[in-house]
This record gives C-alpha cells, sequence and structure tokens, in this order.
C-alpha cells in the first residue's frame, strides 16, 4: 500500500477521494488550506473508515509547507484537487483564479520536481471544452475554454503536458469530469457550497429542505425534448473510483493522459427535479426564468476511453445520487459549520 496526497482533500471530491484510499488501505495525507471547506468533513471521512489520515492546514501555494510535507512522508503519487471552481466568480475575480489554481499547480509540480515524486492526477474539467456543437464529446474534441475558471484547467493542462514531456519519469493523469454530483451513502460527507449554490443538484436540494422557496429552471427553450438545458451527471463516488484506476492505469503506462470522467448519458433539469422529488419525498417548486449565460444546450462524455483504458465505468444512476444527496442533506441541513449541525 502506498502513501498518497490529496491537495483539496477537505472539499466535496476530496473527501469522497480518502475515503476510497482508505478503505483501500492507503495511507493519506491532506493538504488544504479550508478556503471552501470545513475540516469536520475529514472527521466524518474518519468515522466512515475507522482510519485515521494526516491532516495539514497549508496553502497549495506555499513552497516551504510544500517541502515539508514532502520530506516528512514517502509519497508515491499526488491527488490535485485543490482549486477555485466557481465560474461566476472566476470572471469577477479572475487574478485569484490563476493565481490558486495555475500557481497552485505549479508550486505543486515544483515541489514534486524536488521531492522526486512524479505521479500525478489533476483534477479537470469537461469546462475545457467549451461549447462544441456536436455530441458526445470525446477527448480529441477541441479545446475552447469561455470562462477564467476553464481558462486556468486548461492552463494547468498544458503547463503539464509540458512537464510532462521533459521528463520520461513523469506519470501524469488529466481526468476531465462532466457534473459531479450525490454523495456517500453514510449521508456523513456531502456536497457543501458556501453561500447560495451555482449549480443544479446543490440548489434542488436546498429548496426541497425548506432552505430556498424555490429553483429558477434556467430556461425551457433550449432545442431539447423538454426545453431544458442537458447534462452529464456522474455520482461522486462513481468519480473518485475513476481515479482509483487512473492511479493503476499510471503504475503501467508512463506519460500524459487524458480521460473524461462522465455516464454518456444526459438529463434535463426538469428529470433532475423529478428525481430528486421521487427520491425526497418533498415537492421542489420552481419558475421557469431567462437562459443563464454561458449555458449549453447538451452536455454528455463519451466515456469510451476510460472504460477502454482505466478498466473504469460509472454504475450508479439518477435516482441513487438524488438519495444520496437527500440523506447529506437531511443530516446536515444547513452545511458543517452551521449551529443546528449534528
Ligand atoms: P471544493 O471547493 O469542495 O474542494 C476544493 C478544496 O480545495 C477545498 O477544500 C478548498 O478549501 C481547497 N483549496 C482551494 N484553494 C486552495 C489552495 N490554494 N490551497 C489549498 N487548498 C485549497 O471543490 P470540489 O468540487 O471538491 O472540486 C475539486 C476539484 O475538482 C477542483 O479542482 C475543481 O475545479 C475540480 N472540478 C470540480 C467539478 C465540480 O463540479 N465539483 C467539476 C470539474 C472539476
Ligand atoms: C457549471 C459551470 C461549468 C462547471 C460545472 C461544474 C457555468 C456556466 N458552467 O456547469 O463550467 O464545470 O458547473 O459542475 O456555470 N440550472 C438551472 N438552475 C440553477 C442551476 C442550474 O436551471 O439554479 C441548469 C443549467 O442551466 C444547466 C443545468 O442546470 O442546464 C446544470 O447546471 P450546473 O449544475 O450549474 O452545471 P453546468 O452548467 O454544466
Amino acid at each position: 500500500m502506498s502513501t498518497i496526497l490529496v491537495t483539496g482533500g477537505a472539499g466535496y471530491i476530496g473527501s469522497h477521494m480518502c475515503v476510497e484510499l482508505l478503505q483501500a488501505g492507503h495511507e493519506v495525507v491532506v493538504l488544504d488550506n479550508l478556503s471552501n471547506s470545513s475540516a469536520r468533513s475529514l472527521e466524518a471521512v474518519e468515522r466512515i473508515t475507522q482510519r485515521s489520515l494526516h491532516f495539514h492546514e497549508v496553502d497549495v501555494r506555499d513552497t516551504d509547507a510544500l517541502r515539508k510535507i514532502f520530506a516528512t512522508y514517502e509519497l508515491e503519487s499526488v491527488l490535485h484537487f485543490a482549486g477555485l471552481k466557481a465560474v461566476g466568480e472566476s470572471v469577477s475575480e479572475p487574478a485569484s483564479y490563476y493565481d490558486n489554481n495555475v500557481v497552485g499547480s505549479l508550486r505543486l509540480v515544483e515541489a514534486m520536481m524536488e521531492a522526486g515524486v512524479h505521479n500525478l492526477v489533476f483534477s479537470s474539467s469537461a469546462t475545457v471544452y467549451g461549447m462544441p456543437e456536436e455530441m458526445p464529446i470525446t477527448e480529441s474534441f477541441q479545446t475552447g475554454p469561455i470562462n477564467p475558471y476553464g481558462q486556468t484547467k486548461l492552463h494547468v493542462e498544458q503547463m503539464l503536458t509540458d512537464i510532462a514531456g521533459s521528463n520520461p519519469d513523469w506519470r501524469i493523469s488529466l481526468l476531465r469530469y462532466f457534473n459531479p454530483v450525490g454523495a456517500h451513502a453514510s449521508g456523513e460527507i456531502g456536497e457543501n457550497p458556501n453561500g447560495i449554490p451555482n449549480n443544479l443538484v446543490p440548489f434542488i436540494s436546498q429548496v426541497a429542505v425548506g432552505r430556498r422557496p424555490h429553483l429558477n429552471v434556467f430556461s425551457d427553450d433550449y432545442p431539447t425534448p423538454d426545453g431544458t438545458g442537458i447534462r452529464d451527471y456522474i455520482h461522486v463516488v462513481d468519480l473518485v473510483r475513476g481515479h482509483m484506476k487512473a492511479l493503476e492505469f499510471l503504475r503501467r503506462n508512463p506519460g500524459i493522459h487524458v480521460h473524461n470522467l462522465g455516464t454518456g448519458r444526459g438529463y434535463s433539469v426538469l428529470e433532475m427535479i423529478r428525481a430528486f422529488e421521487a427520491a425526497s419525498g418533498r415537492q421542489v417548486e420552481y419558475r421557469v426564468v431567462e437562459r443563464r449565460p454561458g449555458d449549453a444546450a447538451v452536455s454528455y462524455a463519451d466515456p469510451a476511453k476510460a472504460e477502454r483504458e482505466l478498466g473504469w465505468k460509472a454504475e450508479f444512476g439518477i435516482e441513487r445520487m438524488c438519495e444520496d444527496v437527500w440523506r447529506w442533506q437531511s443530516h446536515y441541513p444547513n452545511g458543517f459549520d452551521a449551529a443546528d449541525s449534528p
């Protein structure tokens, strides 16, 4: 078993990753500055797995702190989740996105080179594809992000491609996520957005639990069967299992590799509302409003490359995604740090 560094490990996807790694018997070291998370997620990870992990409250841009971590542990691989992810905020505060996402990744890679650690999995996003006309999206599609967040992801991909080209020791996996949703089946960890959620499923779930009066559906005049936008929602547990497969793949395959992580199936906003109502037994009030700028009508993955090369395929459907989100939301109606949390 190996010792793995998880940057951003206290966050939504990172905390689910820690559960999977600990359950597989790995030692886990988490680095997170808690800018968008709570250390309570890591306590929950330890409760779920009955194992302990090593947590360092550190910023990924802090070279000295990184050096200490690399000197303390015999790290085999790094899973790099740390970064900022809100599209709207990236438009109003681009410098902060370039700093956290691009500079943060550069500092991390420098520390890895210095320590002689060359296995890296990077959280990229389907947002690097921009707004393709054709579906499903394969990895060979042209990239062209349409917002600063997406640009930072593509810049990091390009930087890592150049770095991998400079030394054959590197083994790097770029994973382009579609729409991660869901929560761990225990209801102990899940997505905990700060403020008003930007994404559909956390918003639906906060309406169902009574925190918000209604959902705004961003238009029903798209060229789709019910007029609402279609996306490829993927259960976060399936997603982190894709990372386990990517780690195995890197052991056999040096160089840099890119894979889509999606289910290959798209669902509309109205289908997601209905699935959530069925899972929660609550009604989700909604109003149809204007389109959100920058939204594509349809986006879904071709996950065939991941299936062929990683031996990975998503297993959970939207019913299970919604049930798990609802369990988490009813357990922590106001998120981890709110006064009414257990
Ligand atoms: P998250 O915000 O829940 O987790 C990110 C974690 O990184 C947080 O715990 C935050 O505190 C930490 N962090 C941020 N900046 C940091 C810094 N400078 N130093 C140290 N820690 C820092 O987000 P998530 O949904 O778990 O996303 C994880 C990764 O996956 C991100 O890189 C995100 O861009 C990428 N991604 C997410 C989605 C999605 O829809 N959730 C989709 C595609 C890609
Ligand atoms: C958004 C980001 C994308 C990012 C992804 C992460 C934008 C423009 N895009 O994508 O860059 O990688 O999150 O998961 O922000 N919807 C509503 N009402 C809402 C929220 C969403 O109707 O309150 C609709 C949207 O129009 C879309 C679907 O629900 O059709 C999914 O939206 P969302 O969860 O925000 O994901 P993306 O738009 O795919």
